[in-house]
């Protein structure tokens, strides 16, 4: 159902709950979810990590003017920084009416299994050669309770390592994991196929590490979208070229160029329950690929358009014990509508892309930090006892006096209230 979402940001929260509630058709109890502060029991928080002793809350907020492969997505981003969601939402809009073009790989991950003690390499790489079929089999096998959800081992590459202790071999093997993270899965079927390969490896052979890689480049998504000289200038264009120079050019620039990138990325998992870590970890140890290297592409088109892409791993997940046991993770997953775990990567991908189109173009041109004070002033005003109207004003005033000392905030309200 299409909904016009123009002007959300200007509506009282319980006003956006409201139009989310009735554009992604939740029920009264999954929208009462989304505002109980308190939605993560103690009883399932204590069961989820150790030593539990209470919970933490972040805003969730809504990111609207997101049109992929032509269709329409709210996107929900959770995240303790202001001006994040407001960047990725301002960005999306000015690729109107084409929007993005997303697209991600098949959902399979790569899991990794060390052996040590070997004397003799390249006899145990021949070893492992022959008898491919029965380490395959052994690893379809394990994954056989995964198989009606499109899972199962697809194949294996050996090969060997050179190290400070000596030679390992290392088998890559490639899982397809559907709509799940798969690091269990991956994990679970390396454990078991371990003590078969350690067999025809020979004596001495033992399996060390058998885990999922989080460089997961078989599993990455890509967007790209046009933003039209008409619509935000040849000085933003200009300038956005400028910042990806700098940021090819220099490791320290292009660290927060993607951290940046990652602003978007982040609150999109964190929103729907995913293991941000992982994602973070895929992000970066994918751009450090060939040099570090920005993970957004910018060149102008033949018309003088700007053209942005982006490439990173995604493995997110639809399914599987975080996201399904966190009530808002999955409402979030509902509100966006997305059917798989490729569609949600895709989603991300948009989004990283948005967050730093957005970022190049502050910075090159106005400068954050008017935007960013501007909302920074708003919290140092509620901080200093404002009600929501009182705080617009007290903000106005902080922000023109660039004074924002907690102590002028109580100022400022006491004389707004006189
Ligand atoms: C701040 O969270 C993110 C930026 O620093 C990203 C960038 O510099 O490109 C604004």
């Amino acid at each position: 159902m299409h909904m016009d979402f123009s002007g959300f940001y200007k509506l009282s929260f319980e006003e956006r709950l409201a139009k989310v509630k009735a554009a992604a058709n939740l029920s009264d109890d999954e929208a009462k979810t989304l505002i109980d502060t308190g939605a993560l029991s103690m009883e399932h928080a204590d069961k989820m990590v150790e030593n539990v002793f209470g919970a933490i809350h972040l805003p969730l907020g809504l990111a609207t003017n997101f049109l992929i492969n032509g269709r329409e997505f709210l996107i929900p981003m959770a995240v303790e920084e202001a001006s994040v969601i407001a960047a990725a939402c301002k960005s999306a809009k000015q690729t109107l009416p084409e929007g993005f073009k997303a697209d991600a790989d098949e959902p399979i991950m790569i899991g990794q299994m060390q052996i040590v003690g070997i004397h003799d390499a390249k006899s145990a790489l021949s070893r492992i050669s022959q008898n491919k079929k029965e380490i395959m089999l052994a690893a379809i096998g394990f994954m056989k309770p995964h198989e009606r959800y499109g899972c199962g081992a697809r194949d294996f590459r050996a090969k060997t390592i050179k190290t400070e202790r000596g030679d390992m071999v290392i088998l890559d093997f490639y899982i397809a994991v559907g709509d799940a993270q798969g690091a269990n899965m991956v994990n679970t079927t390396l454990e078991g196929v371990a003590p078969i390969v350690e067999r025809i490896c020979g004596k001495g052979a033992r399996a060390r590490l058998r885990i999922v890689s989080n460089l997961a480049t078989e599993r990455k998504a890509r967007a790209s979208a046009v933003w039209k000289r008409d619509i935000i200038g040849e000085e933003a264009i200009e300038g956005v070229l400028d910042a990806y120079a700098f940021a090819k050019a220099d490791s320290y620039r292009c660290s927060t160029h993607n951290k940046g990138i990652m602003n978007g990325i982040d609150a999109v998992a964190l929103a729907t329950g995913n293991d941000w870590r992982s994602v973070e970890a895929g992000a970066h140890s994918y751009a450090a690929i060939g040099g570090y290297h920005p993970l957004t592409e910018f060149h102008k088109n033949r018309d003088g358009d700007l053209v942005g892409s982006i490439e990173l791993p995604l493995a997110v997940a639809m399914v599987g014990p975080a996201v399904n046991g966190s009530p808002t993770a999955r409402i979030a997953l509902k509100i966006m509508g997305v059917k798989s775990s490729k569609e949600l990567a895709m989603c991300m991908a948009c989004v990283g892309l948005a967050n730093n189109m957005a970022a190049l173009t502050a910075l090159s041109t106005v400068g954050i930090q008017q935007g960013h004070m501007k909302l920074h002033a708003r919290s140092i005003a509620t901080y200093a006892g404002a009600t929501p109207e009182e705080a617009e004003k007290v903000a106005e005033i902080l922000a023109k006096e660039k004074n924002f000392n907690i102590d002028f905030a109580k100022e400022v309200l006491a004389k707004i209230r006189k």
